[in-house]
């Protein structure tokens, strides 16, 4: 059975391309020594009130931390970028891309309470078009997004999303609407 190379990081097709400048905020390959930043945020219930995943120990961190980026990245794999301030390189917030088809991603994003409301992840999305997934080939983004999550949805109709989809669900107990928005790239 063939045995893929190891990918190093100049040659993986997302963590060649970083960082990525985006004004006040720069996309960069996450790493360990972000954890106390990274479990700040993602622990604020605020930020994980309407998302997929579940708040982390440090040690499941460490791990999500140093395995962020998967290699080769296949169709159905998350990859996650991080956000980081500009002037000091704190990590503020990640993007994850999954990847869904060989041109197709699904988006989704997190930014700590304290870098929200500047236009920083507004920036850190365009830039992760423009500077990873159409370089990519990727033609086309999805986002899917909770109807009660105005900011998301905010965010997406001014980078240009259009909703496309709408659907019930049962999230975390509570039912609620999920609305999908696309963009072709
Ligand atoms: C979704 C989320 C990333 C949006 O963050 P955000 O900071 O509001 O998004 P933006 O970068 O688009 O910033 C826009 C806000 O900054 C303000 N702003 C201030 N200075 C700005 C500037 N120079 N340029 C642009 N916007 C600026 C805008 O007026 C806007 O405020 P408003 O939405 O109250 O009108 C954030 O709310 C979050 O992390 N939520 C928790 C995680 C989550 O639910 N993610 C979505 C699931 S997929």
């Amino acid at each position: 059975m063939h045995t893929p190379e190891p990918t190093t990081p100049t040659d993986h097709p997302l963590l060649a391309r970083l960082p990525v400048a985006a004004g006040a905020v720069t996309l960069r390959a996450l790493r360990t020594g972000d954890i106390d930043d990274f479990l700040a945020y993602r622990s604020d219930p605020e930020v994980a009130r309407y998302q997929g995943w579940q708040p982390m120990d440090r040690e499941a961190a460490l791990a999500f931390l140093q395995d962020a980026v998967p290699s080769p990245w296949r169709e159905g794999d998350w990859a996650q970028i991080g956000i980081a301030r500009a002037n000091d390189d704190r990590l503020v917030g990640d993007i994850g891309l999954q990847r869904e088809g060989a041109a197709q991603v699904q988006l989704g994003f997190s930014l700590a309470r304290g870098a929200q409301g500047r236009g920083w992840a507004q920036a850190a999305v365009r830039a992760c078009m423009t500077g990873l997934l159409v370089p990519l080939g990727m033609t086309r983004l999805r986002g899917i997004t909770d109807a009660r999550n105005a900011a998301s949805l905010r965010l997406l109709s001014r980078l240009d999303f259009v909703p496309t989809a709408s659907e019930d669900v049962v999230f975390r107990g509570e039912a609620c609407t999920e609305i999908t928005l696309e963009r072709r790239l």
